[in-house]
């Protein structure tokens, strides 16, 4: 597996995480209108975890819930859990709770990752069948180029559920895996890089000091030590731009 190597990207540095959400928020706003007047539709990739969910609750409140025409856009996500969307560490559950339950859009845009089945395999090509319906792609034929892709950082450089040293982040042609529990809480189901490599925007959101140091590594292309996930996230054709605040980039950015 090749080396990442430092990668041309936008740093965006805000005072505090509400800041961030906020940016985060105004572009996706932005973003969407382009996409749908470009297109007539908008496709995006959601990440999980905790960063991004004040960001997700101002989407789904006024001024911007409105600013928005949801029912142009398809929501995906990066990366889910093995468990019931009803889990509380269901990452669907937290979009639903901060976003879904407020929007208008309609169920057959909301593309849920069944990452609770039993057989992890099949589901993973479920999903990719949903992808190459909706991108009117052939199923592991050239991957789907989403408009963004949102996705978040671990303390150990993780991001989706593309873990340091896994056959998932070694993953170059299939578009969607299942993560077995090894060296993570627990069994998950994840995007690959062919797939979040290939989007016209990706946006990595981070906050908090306890990312810093990953965070210095991966904007540093510390080749060395750089296997970090997050490092291997560097579109081909697209723009990454990372939104970080301040507590994460003390140290790493001006
Ligand atoms: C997940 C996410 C994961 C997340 C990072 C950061 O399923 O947990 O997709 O990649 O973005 O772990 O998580 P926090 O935002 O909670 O720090």
């Amino acid at each position: 597996m090749s080396e990442p190597v430092p990668h041309a990207a936008a740093v965006r540095c805000f005072d505090t995480l509400d800041e961030v959400s906020a940016a985060v928020a105004r572009e996706f706003v932005a973003l969407a209108r382009d996409a749908i007047a470009a297109k007539g539709r908008c496709t995006v990739a959601l990440t999980g975890g905790t960063t991004p969910r004040r960001m997700y609750r101002l989407l789904g409140a006024e001024p911007l819930r409105s600013e928005v025409c949801w029912r142009r856009v398809h929501l995906f996500f990066g990366d889910e859990r093995a468990v019931a969307p009803t889990h509380p560490d269901s990452n669907y559950g937290m979009v639903r709770d901060a976003l879904l339950d407020a929007i208008d859009i309609p169920p057959h845009n909301v593309h849920r990752m069944p990452a609770e089945r039993a057989d992890l395999d099949a589901a993973a090509a479920a999903y990719e069948a949903e992808l190459a319906d909706v991108f009117g792609r052939a199923a592991q034929g050239s991957p789907p180029r989403f408009d963004v892709v949102l996705l978040g950082m671990g303390e150990d450089g993780h991001t989706a559920s593309l873990f340091p040293g896994t056959p998932a982040l070694a993953e170059r042609s299939r578009w969607v895996v299942g993560v077995e529990a090894a060296g993570v809480a627990t069994r998950r189901m994840t995007l690959t890089l062919p797939v979040l490599n290939n989007a016209a925007h990706v946006w990595i959101l981070v906050s908090g000091a306890a990312k810093r140091q990953a965070l210095r590594q991966v904007l540093a292309g510390d080749g060395e030590h750089g296997r970090l996930p997050a490092a291997f996230i560097r579109p081909a054709s697209g723009e990454l731009t990372w939104f970080v605040d301040r507590a994460a980039a003390a140290g790493v950015t001006g």
